[in-house]
């Protein structure tokens, strides 16, 4: 664990591309959520918690992988290229937002931070973190000698989680936890639960795996790492960062 002078358990928010972005709207912000989001996040960093924050890539990074691979079938670099603006584009969407609400943030676009899709270096957003900055990360894509890799901003969140010692991470969506068949959010998932967890509604386009995906590779997580794991929505993030409860914890 590399945690740096002055961290201490920094919380990781990962804000979910359907939350940040309209997913279905090709590059559309969703900014009246971003705002209501640097509100929330704006509190706590004024009562002193530290954040790490991950954007996911909504119908900014999903909608460009997807339009270049129907159009080409592989990506060359220039495609590469464009998916890295288009996800910096959102980047600063956001960080304006949370700017203007007064938090410092500062971006670190993952294809500065990774060599590999998991090989990826966080030194700087340590430095940052210590330095009392709030450090932004994001999903990406970068070009290996393998060819382009997609890095998720779920896996980064976890392995940010890990690398700082923090012990909190929230997942915050467009639904306001996970939810059974039925609809309703369930209070945790765990491996024995997985199998209860329903489709909300038609998944919009991730080319890393959606829901499905987050909820495996959070299991997988919790298996080794004493951190809590919690899927929210907007109003779920307000509750947990003031100290209550909402959404659904993922547990072994
Ligand atoms: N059982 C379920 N519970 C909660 N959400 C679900 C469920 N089934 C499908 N979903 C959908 O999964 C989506 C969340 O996963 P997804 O990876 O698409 O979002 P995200 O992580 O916020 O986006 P990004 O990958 O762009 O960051 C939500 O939009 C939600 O509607
Ligand atoms: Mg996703």
């Amino acid at each position: 664990m590399l945690t740096g002078k002055g961290i201490t358990h920094p919380i990781v928010v990962k804000l979910g591309g359907s939350i940040v972005t309209r997913k279905d709207e090709p590059y559309t912000p969703n900014k009246e959520a971003i705002d209501k989001l640097a509100d929330i996040l704006s509190s706590y960093y004024r009562s002193n918690g530290q954040l790490i924050l991950v954007h996911g890539g909504g119908s900014y990074g999903h909608y460009a992988v997807e339009e270049a691979r129907k159009r080409k079938g592989v990506l060359d670099t220039v495609d590469v290229a464009q998916v890295q603006k288009r996800m910096l584009e959102l980047s600063v969407i956001i960080a304006s937002s949370l700017i203007e609400h007064g938090l410092p943030v500062s971006i670190h676009p993952a294809h500065t931070l990774c060599k590999s899709e998991n090989d990826c270096c966080f030194d700087v957003i340590i430095e940052d973190l210590s330095n009392g900055l709030v450090p932004m990360t994001y999903g990406d894509i970068i070009v290996t000698d393998k060819g382009y890799k997609i890095i998720s901003g779920d896996d980064l969140t976890l392995w940010l989680a890990s690398t700082t010692g923090s012990r909190r991470v929230i997942f915050v969506m467009d639904q306001p936890g996970v939810l059974d068949k039925t609809g309703k959010v369930m209070e945790r998932v765990t491996p024995q639960t997985l199998g209860e967890v329903g489709i909300a509604k038609k998944e919009s386009v991730d080319v890393t795996g959606g829901i499905a995906k987050k909820l495996e590779s959070a299991l997988e997580f919790v298996v080794d790492h004493d951190v809590e794991v919690r899927v929210v929505g907007i109003e779920g993030l307000k509750e947990i960062l003031s100290g209550g409860k909402a959404g659904t914890v993922i547990t072994k």
